[in-house]
């Protein structure tokens, strides 16, 4: 009998790949044959490993057109561009692969007719290929579920009047800071806790107006996938199953592909957009037990020199040891702000600076003290794996409501202000190291790991589901 074949298709940014890559493998190793999409913007990037990867007939990449200029010389993603151009130019690329494809399997044994498709929760665009060619497709939103419902509540939001903004002072005279009641699962949360693409005063802003249809679009797939686990999220999907009766929440996929024996299935096939350096590794083998603080801000974060300074002169003054990755485009100005700051010379005995990192594996080391992070939902997820307590900055997108969360429901986490000052980084750095506060925020992130662990272990809550989704999609 012919295996199944998914294929799989990302948003082409850095946290979207990861767990949908994750979700692939996963896949291939439950026995289905693996399509894997990359746009041509990543691809570009991801050239030569990809080639490398090119081998196996049973986990292809392929790539499609995203209608964006070849990739600008700091490797920005421009977001509002992205969902303009690929739902056109995506969509008519895509429905050539799938023909592809199933031009192929009929030719070639190898190659199964696609018989399922999973793509991105905001590529949405995906599913009216999928439906003429009467292959079923599943969603995978790769955020958080608490994210999930913001953005499912967007369209109230709008109805009701608060957004879009009626002008530009209503970012910053307290508005945002509005308590909302009605909100079923999110007891005390505030405007500003909301995924942030609300924040505009214009009604035909992009990002606004994509993420407002695509819950709406999600509605027409036949289910969808969440990287989180029931116990943590439990009020919050109750409330999105009532909208989306199919929802299979199979997280943290890192732990259930530890618990499936598949850590490092398929080792080699990875999907990192920066040379990941693993000296680090090194580093933190000769630094004492929880001494040092993570300091990351995912792949789409770009500060401003001024906030940058603060953080480095923050750590600078905890007096603590410190691993920063430093991509180089995090700041707004270019790489050669990030040389020049004189902090470095004071922090050099203490400090270690990288483009990019094996973040779980960092994560799991036990010199790491606590991460300062923005909140992306895998960073987040990464963190529960490991126990790891957190200081919050959030940036943009859903991160603000994995903040909020994590503050004040799952209580691992603290938050620093948008306008960033050094002296309470530094007080947050030392309540996160050495406080009551801290040990308190390292004790609750314990336990959710024990809970994380239960979910993806025989019986749990994610395992029960991920074997409920494998016979849905051979089905
Ligand atoms: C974004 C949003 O931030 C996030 O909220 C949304 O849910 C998904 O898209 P990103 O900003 O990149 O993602 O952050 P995050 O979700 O944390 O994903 C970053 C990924 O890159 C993580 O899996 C992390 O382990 C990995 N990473 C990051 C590395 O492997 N090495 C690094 O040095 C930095």
């Amino acid at each position: 009998m012919a295996k199944p074949h998914a294929v799989c298709i990302p948003l082409p940014a850095q946290g979207h790949i990861n767990p949908m890559l994750k979700l692939a493998k996963l896949l291939h190793f439950k026995g289905f044959c693996i399509t894997f999409v990359h746009t041509e913007f990543n691809a570009r990037r991801l050239l030569s490993s990809l080639d490398d990867l090119q081998s196996s007939n049973d986990f292809r990449f392929e790539t499609i057109s995203d209608g964006l200029p070849p990739t600008n010389e700091r490797g920005i993603l421009d977001l509002p561009e992205l969902v303009t151009k690929i739902q056109v130019d995506g969509q008519r690329s895509f429905r050539d692969l799938v023909t592809k494809l199933n031009h192929a399997s009929s030719s070639d044994h190898h190659v199964p007719a696609v018989s399922c498709i999973i793509s991105d929760g905001v590529m949405g665009f995906t599913l009216q290929v999928a439906q003429e060619f009467g292959i079923p497709e599943m969603l995978f939103f790769t955020p958080s579920g608490c994210g999930m419902l913001g953005y499912l509540h967007y369209e109230d939001l709008v109805e009701r009047g608060y957004f879009p903004l009626k002008d530009e002072s209503q970012l910053s005279n307290g508005f945002l800071d509005t308590a909302i009641d009605w909100i079923p699962a999110m007891k005390g949360i505030r405007l500003k806790d909301l995924p942030t693409f609300l924040r505009t005063t214009d009604s035909d802003d992009t990002m606004f107006n994509y993420n407002l249809q695509a819950v709406n679009i999600a509605m027409k797939a036949q289910g969808v996938i969440l990287n989180t686990f029931d116990e943590l999220e439990q009020e919050v999907l109750d409330v999105i199953k009532t909208r989306f009766p199919n929802l299979y929440t199979i997280g943290p996929l890192s732990l259930l592909q530890h618990h499936l024996s598949a850590t490092d299935y398929l080792d080699s096939i990875k999907a990192n957009l920066w040379t990941e350096d693993e000296k680090c590794l090194d580093w933190l083998d000769k630094r004492p037990r929880q001494s040092v603080v993570y300091v990351n801000y995912g792949s789409l974060v770009i500060m401003t020199k001024e906030q940058l300074a603060e953080f480095a002169w923050g750590l600078a003054d905890s007096k603590y040891p410190f691993l920063w990755v430093m991509r180089p485009n995090l700041v707004d100005g270019g790489e050669e702000i990030i040389s020049s700051l004189n902090f470095m010379e004071e922090t050099k005995d203490r400090a270690l600076f990288l483009e990019w990192g094996p973040q779980e594996k960092i994560l799991s080391h036990p010199s790491i003290g606590g991460f300062l992070t923005h909140c992306g939902w895998n960073s987040t997820l990464e963190s529960i794996c490991e126990g790891v307590p957190l200081i919050c900055w959030p940036f943009f997108a859903e991160q603000q409501t994995n903040c909020f969360y994590l503050c004040n429901k799952w209580g691992f986490g603290m938050e620093i202000d948008t306008q960033v000052e050094r002296d309470k980084v530094e007080k947050l750095v030392r309540e996160l190291m050495e406080g009551d506060k801290g040990k308190e925020m390292r004790e609750k992130s314990k336990e959710w790991k024990k809970k994380a662990e239960a979910a993806t272990t025989l019986g749990g809550s994610s395992i029960t589901n991920f074997d409920v989704l494998i016979k849905q999609l051979k089905q």
